[in-house]
């Protein structure tokens, strides 16, 4: 295969591994994860590979299709604010918990099919990817879940997105067929089952790169920060309470007294999100689509107006999808300003949402947007055939 023939001609000799991460989609719960909460992911048939072997010394040589060339010595990983740092970052993470001398030399060739800047988590695949090439290089014996918190300290420290540990876990640990319940709160991972109903996920690239995203996100983190401090100085709280996941529905609405009108509102997304998550997995044990559907368009209500992350173009797929009887329901995926939307269609009618979806925004925005038709997928894992 093309990833083997493209290491050996870049490095003069064969791969010894062959790896894959897939990038991921968010039903439900989003900006959830940072505050403890819930999230319900699925990881989608769009991966990272990685082709990798051992090589003498310390230095870790990496060539991206995508993204150009890097290296760096494995027992002393140092930013360089670039791509290569996602890589750097899981071999730091890595050799904290494992002792400098598990980690070596390495060559990898990378490429990725999974979108990037789209809000479908490209970032984790590779750091998901490569976190699972060193594992099988230097016979570390870390499971999917060690592997995927790896990954996740590297993305949130090294890197220092400060992110929570939706996308590394959906990537390292998705199912076919299922989402994934996540408590951030404890790890737990619950597959739910997608039902008897088939059902097609539509994604569309609203075409707007994530440029505001960094700072806008570390914005959001802070000001959740800031509604749960006030909280638990209010008494809404118990003592022991360390995340807005804590706040109830109930004492929700005593923080307005406490904290600015955008700060409550913050809250106020997060605390109504985590239901929600709950909400859609009881609707999807019941098979009941149309409901699931209805709990998505309230949580892309919720993003535009309470967390103010969605964008004009976001919005406007998600109504030109909604007018649609095909549409169960739509909401954007990911951290948002920017990147996609996700549709939630009756199968047979997809080409069809799919196509009026694209001529409504094209009649706005002047260019069609990018539609792709995604299916879930397996976690992490060896590639089968290379
Ligand atoms: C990004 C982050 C995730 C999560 C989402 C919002 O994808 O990496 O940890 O916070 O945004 O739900």
């Amino acid at each position: 295969m093309e990833g083997a023939s493209a290491f050996r001609e870049a490095f003069g000799r064969r791969p010894t591994h062959a790896l894959r991460a897939p990038g991921r989609v968010n039903w439900i719960g989003e900006h959830t994860d940072y505050e403890e909460g819930l999230v319900l992911p699925c990881a989608v048939d769009r991966d990272t590979t990685v082709f990798a072997a051992k090589a003498p010394g310390h230095r870790v040589r990496v060539i991206s299709a995508a993204l150009g060339e890097a290296e760096f010595d494995a027992r002393a990983p140092t930013r360089q604010a670039g791509w290569i740092d996602y890589v750097q970052g899981v071999v730091d993470a890595l050799a904290k918990r494992l002792g400098p001398a598990a980690l070596a030399g390495a060559d990898l060739w990378i490429d990725t099919r999974v979108p990037l800047e789209a809000g479908l988590s490209s970032s984790a695949a590779l750091s998901v990817a490569v976190a699972f090439a060193f594992d099988r290089l230097f016979d570390l014996a870390q499971n999917p879940r060690q592997l995927a918190l790896a990954a996740h300290e590297g993305e949130s420290v090294f890197v220092g997105v400060g992110c929570g540990i939706l996308d590394p876990f959906a990537s390292a640990l998705g199912q076919a067929d299922h989402v994934l319940r996540i408590d951030c709160r404890d790890g737990e991972v619950t597959p739910i089952a997608i039902g008897e109903t088939p059902v097609s996920m539509l994604i569309v690239h609203s075409g707007v790169e994530r440029r505001l995203a960094e700072g806008g996100y570390r914005e959001r983190v802070v000001e959740c920060r800031a509604a749960f401090d006030a909280a638990r100085e209010a008494g809404l709280v118990g003592p022991d309470a360390t995340a807005l996941r804590d706040l109830s529905e109930e004492a929700l609405p005593k923080l307005a007294t406490h904290v600015s009108e955008t700060v409550f509102r913050r809250a106020r997304h997060v605390v109504h999100e985590n239901a929600r998550v709950d909400a859609v997995c009881e609707a999807l044990a019941g098979n009941d689509l149309p409901r699931v559907g209805e709990l998505l368009c309230a949580g892309q209500a919720s993003l535009r107006d309470d967390f103010e992350v969605s964008l004009p173009e976001l919005d406007l797929l998600c109504e030109l999808a909604d007018e649609q009887e095909a549409v169960y329901g739509s909401r954007l995926t990911g951290a948002g300003w920017g990147g996609c939307s996700l549709h939630l269609v009756r199968p047979q009618q997809a080409e069809n949402v799919a196509a009026r979806i694209a001529s409504g925004f094209a009649r706005r925005y002047g260019r069609r947007p990018k539609v792709l038709h995604l299916r879930t997928a397996s976690g992490a894992g060896d590639l089968l055939e290379w």
